[in-house]
């Protein structure tokens, strides 16, 4: 045993070990391929905003700690968010003002409510300060709301919706989500983590809207999607300027970098991309969504850039045999959905190649049991 994990907090040795995503370059040389495509972690497949990535190449110095020019970025964000810069926090990532937000107010004991199949950051953070992550399962694919708020107690202090949730892809109804606000208590912070909202149609909800009713709400958002800036890092929370001055209380100082706030102040003037990225999206969830009828399969229906799809084998089993055929998508075990796969919507031709790779894998797991 080495000393330091004496050090280490109680709660902290409930937290399962950090698995890194499996690097493309990995699967080439151990299954020797030539062609490795990822279609794990729901990155824009055109890339990254030409007009962001002119905006990085343009930067001349980098001696001085940023401030200023995240100023500049938070009207930016405010400007569309209908809200001024003191109710934007940017962060290293959405990710990262999370885990600001949970050490903030989450103790020992608390509890979190969140679906039971979405991002399992939320359970990670909340375990690793001890408190309870309770999960209440989808109801038809969706958020149960209902379920949500009779699962409340008194320790709860946050719920948090992923809307569209990843890995389904579904969202709220705004009927439901109308009444969910309506019957959550006040003194219970709700969370809308919305960092594929970009890519959903105009029925989305749109949860900054409802800052001015419910000023106990914080909304996540991202530059890691529509925009192809995930290596920069940039996600930026929405919300009263009361739980803004808290969150900049509990983050690093300098948190986010000149280059990512140049990036994204470039990349939110590429209408152009958006709009490409958008229709490439829309394209490939149709094609995809015939391909998987064909083959006599089903799945969630997404209003993100994935699609959650049900497999007759296991998805721990699903993922390898997509891997060694040089696609790398990702299993739905962490999700709790031990017989889904999630898959990024890539370009037309990854698209297809995903295709050809799970017919594949179908045949192999066909003729392996016969009917
Ligand atoms: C639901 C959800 N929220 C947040 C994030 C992460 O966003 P960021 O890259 O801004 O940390 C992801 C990324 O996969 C996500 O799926």
């Amino acid at each position: 045993m080495h000393p330091f994990d004496q050090l280490v907090r109680a709660a902290m040795r409930e937290v399962p070990p950090y698995v890194p995503g499996t690097p493309v370059e990995e699967v080439r040389r151990r299954f020797g391929l030539e062609r490795v495509i990822k279609l794990a972690s729901n990155e824009n497949p055109l890339g990254t905003s030409p007009r962001a990535l002119e905006a990085l190449r343009s930067i001349e110095r980098l001696n001085v700690y940023p401030d200023d020019v995240n100023l500049e970025l938070r009207r930016r964000l405010g400007e569309r968010c209908g809200v001024g810069p003191e109710s934007i926090v940017l962060g290293h990532g959405s990710n990262e003002l999370l885990r600001y937000l949970f050490t903030l107010i989450v103790e020992p004991g608390d509890d979190l409510i969140c679906a039971k199949e979405t991002f399992s950051l939320y359970r990670h953070d909340a375990r690793m300060l001890g408190a309870n992550a309770v999960e209440v399962p989808l109801r038809d694919g969706v958020h149960d709301l209902n379920a949500m708020l009779t699962a409340l107690t008194p320790r709860t202090k946050i719920v948090i919706l992923c809307d569209p949730n990843n890995p389904t892809g579904t969202r709220v109804s705004r009927e439901a989500y109308r009444r969910f606000l309506n019957e959550l208590p006040p003194e219970v912070l709700l969370v809308v983590d919305q960092a594929y909202v970009e890519f959903a149609d105009e029925d989305a909800i749109d949860a900054t809207l409802d800052l001015g009713v419910r000023p106990n709400m914080l909304v996540l958002r991202t530059l890691s999607k529509l925009y192809g800036l995930a290596a920069v890092r940039l996600g930026y929370a929405v919300g009263d300027p009361a739980i803004c001055t808290w969150l900049t209380r509990a983050h690093v100082p300098f948190n986010v970098t000149l280059p990512s706030v140049r990036a994204a102040l470039a990349a939110l003037e590429d209408h152009e991309f958006m709009e490409r990225t958008r229709a490439n999206n829309e394209r490939g969830k149709a094609y995809l969504y015939g391909q998987i009828e064909r083959l006599g399969l089903w799945a969630y229906r997404s209003a993100a850039n994935f699609i959650c799809l049900h497999l007759p084998v296991a998805a721990d089993r699903a993922y390898l045999d997509l891997v060694r055929r040089g696609v790398i998508v990702r299993a739905g075990t962490s999700f709790h959905l031990p017989q889904h796969i999630r898959v990024t919507v890539g370009t037309p031709e990854e698209n297809e190649l995903f295709v050809e790779a799970l017919e594949q894998a179908l045949e192999s797991w066909t003729a392996a049991s016969p009917a």
